[in-house]
């Protein structure tokens, strides 16, 4: 029997592709955590990216509209709590900053966020980015409503959706630049 052996010469052109090759990127986790440092918040990123398991192929549109997935289901989450939050208030100063607030995040839940998500999945990135920052600035104006002795319940929930898209933000200008 023989044993195919390798020639020097392939060999020698083997070490040469090994050593041309760009540093490759081995696994998802490697891109994830190249992406993400491009992003203002890189623990957040990771973060989230890693522990959402996914169908969606881990390229940087898959870990865009991942993000933006995952922007989605938070402001969903925060409109769905405002409006529990709604329902047990009772300072009318109280209520009405809550319902302020809802109507805020509807818009974002129902047309911003879902657009862009549809526009991201059709390559129209610079229409994706600025729909998905749209979510953070309704939850910057949402806090704001707050003030005074009118103490926030949803300081903690607006600050992650507003962190939470300038991550996707940052991920699909990464796609605009490509
Ligand atoms: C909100 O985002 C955080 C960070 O990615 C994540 O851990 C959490 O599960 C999200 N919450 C919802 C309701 O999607
Ligand atoms: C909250 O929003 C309402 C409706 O726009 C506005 O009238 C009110 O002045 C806001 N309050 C604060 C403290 O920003």
């Amino acid at each position: 029997m023989r044993t195919p052996i390798l020639s020097p010469t392939i060999f020698l052109l083997f070490l040469l592709f090994l050593s041309i090759s760009p540093p490759p990127i081995q696994c998802d986790d490697d891109l994830i955590e190249q992406i993400c440092k491009k992003t203002p918040f890189y623990d957040l990123c990771l973060a989230s990216l890693k522990s959402n398991p996914t169908t969606i192929p881990m390229d940087i549109k898959g870990l865009a509209t991942t993000m933006a997935d995952i922007v989605l289901s938070n402001a969903t989450d925060t409109l769905d709590f405002i409006q529990s939050e709604i329902k047990q208030a009772s300072d009318p100063q109280m209520e009405r900053a809550l319902a302020y607030c809802a109507e805020l995040y509807i818009p974002v839940v129902k047309y911003n966020l879902p657009q862009a998500i549809e526009a991201l999945s059709k390559g129209q990135y610079a229409f994706a980015a600025d729909g998905i920052s749209d979510a953070a600035k309704e939850a910057d104006a949402c806090e704001k409503n707050f003030s005074g002795s009118l103490k926030s319940p949803l300081t903690v929930r607006n600050k992650l959706v507003h962190s939470l898209s300038d991550v996707a933000v940052a991920i699909v200008k990464v796609l605009l630049k490509g």
